[in-house]
């Protein structure tokens, strides 16, 4: 069986080869919005459902998980950013997908910004984004998903401030958010709290402790029982910065962080250099690759794996996310990969991974979390209160 499914994923491999020139003729929008109509078409009725289930699924109990209380059938996800409107999701099981995290959702309609807004950076295995966080807006995404059964699939909310105005008002933005979170309080099964869009017109001010102290203390206040709340961090942040958010998440019982959003060119020097098409946005893909899977190094090795992370950016192959598992991922997310590789590569992802948990002994993902990222010993103070501190990760370990 194994072998008649890796033959599967090899013709499609090679099919999508073949016609990816084509696609990649296209504007990256236009095929956007082409694939989104197909996936749509797809999941519209059992028979196309069944068969794309035939073509791309794959099943293991290995791969079975479960994260904050919630299940799993494999920890591979699709990223936030690719199903903005939450259109596709009866699509998503039968791609192989564990979990589908979609939006970004804002509480106004967000047009996004204007102009041409996605390029492929096709040497660098990259896109570059200037999206600006385009969606039809909480309402009415919420409205249309209300009662939808996900089936199989696990399904995360991802809440951001609506970019219109370039002006920051500290209250309206959390209410913007919390807006999202009230619309959605029946919908999925986690939330995203994004804090790191790239694109907007006033730039993250939830970098800021203050700022972010107010909201995750409202993001508290609208929490829902048995849905775990995580929070979206840059790539581009400097170690110190990581360590005031990430403090934040934990002093608030935030249960987690996704580790990490796009790289901005100008902090992110690992792109093909003549490449770079255009002046705005940020990169996905094989340029993000490395630095989101130190920032997962990190973050696991300060938190001693207190809060849950899931591992974003550059995620081609089974051994990219096996890294990022044994780094102290628990969950996986990707988009890039579906763009440049196919959407076999979802379950050959998934194939590989079962393939790398037996040959490390392992039986299980969350036998594997942060295998490869020892955590640094606990020093006990001779302090008379008996205390105990950590011990900092030495940042040359992790940069
Ligand atoms: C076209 C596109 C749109 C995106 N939009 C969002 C978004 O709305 N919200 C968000 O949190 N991340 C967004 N992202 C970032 C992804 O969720 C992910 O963090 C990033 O692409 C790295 O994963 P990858 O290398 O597998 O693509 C977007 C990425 C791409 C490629």
């Amino acid at each position: 069986m194994r072998f008649i499914i890796g033959l599967r994923n090899l013709l499609f491999r090679v099919l999508y080869r073949i016609i990816r020139p084509l696609i990649f003729l296209m504007d990256p929008e236009d095929a956007h919005y082409m694939f989104k109509r197909v996936g749509v078409f797809l999941g519209s009725n059992g028979v196309t459902r069944g068969l794309t289930s035939f073509l791309f699924d794959f099943n293991h109990p290995s791969l079975h998980t479960q994260v904050d209380g919630v299940r799993y059938r494999n920890p591979v996800g699709l990223s936030a950013g690719f199903d903005k409107d939450g259109e596709l999701t009866s699509i998503y099981p039968s791609l192989g997908f564990g979990l589908a995290e979609l939006g970004s959702f804002t509480g106004e309609v967000c047009p996004g910004n204007p102009g041409k807004r996605l390029f492929r950076m096709v040497k660098s295995k990259s896109i570059l984004v200037w999206y600006g966080l385009n969606n039809q807006g909480a309402e009415k995404i919420s409205s249309r998903l209300q009662g939808a059964d996900f089936g199989r699939l696990r399904v995360g909310i991802n809440a951001a401030k609506s970019n219109i105005t370039p002006e920051f008002d500290l209250q309206e933005s959390i209410d913007d958010y919390t807006k999202t979170m009230r619309l959605f309080k029946d919908i999925g099964d986690y939330y995203t709290i994004n804090i790191s869009c790239p694109n907007t017109q006033d730039g993250e001010p939830f970098v800021d402790r203050e700022n972010l102290d107010a909201l995750l203390t409202a993001v508290n206040a609208h929490r829902v029982e048995g849905r775990p709340i995580y929070v979206k961090l840059a790539a581009d942040l400097e170690l110190d910065e990581i360590d005031v958010i990430v403090d934040a998440c934990v002093a608030h019982k935030m249960d987690g962080v996704v580790l990490t959003n796009l790289a901005k060119p100008a902090f992110n020097k690992e792109y093909v250099e003549d490449e770079l098409p255009y002046h705005k946005g940020a990169m996905s893909g094989l340029p993000l690759q490395r630095i989101s899977t130190s920032v997962i190094r990190h973050v696991y090795r300060r938190t001693r794996g207190e809060l849950t992370i899931i591992g974003v950016g550059g995620v081609f192959t089974a051994r990219d996310a096996y890294e990022k598992i044994t780094s102290g991922a628990s969950l996986l997310h990707m988009i890039t990969t579906m763009i440049f590789d196919g959407p076999q590569n979802i379950n050959e992802i998934n194939r590989g991974l079962v393939k790398l948990l037996q040959e490390d002994g392992f039986n299980s993902i969350e036998e594997a979390v942060g295998s490869r990222n020892p955590l640094p010993k606990l020093k006990a103070e001779t302090q008379s209160d008996d205390e105990t501190r950590v011990e900092e990760a030495p940042v040359s370990e992790v940069a």
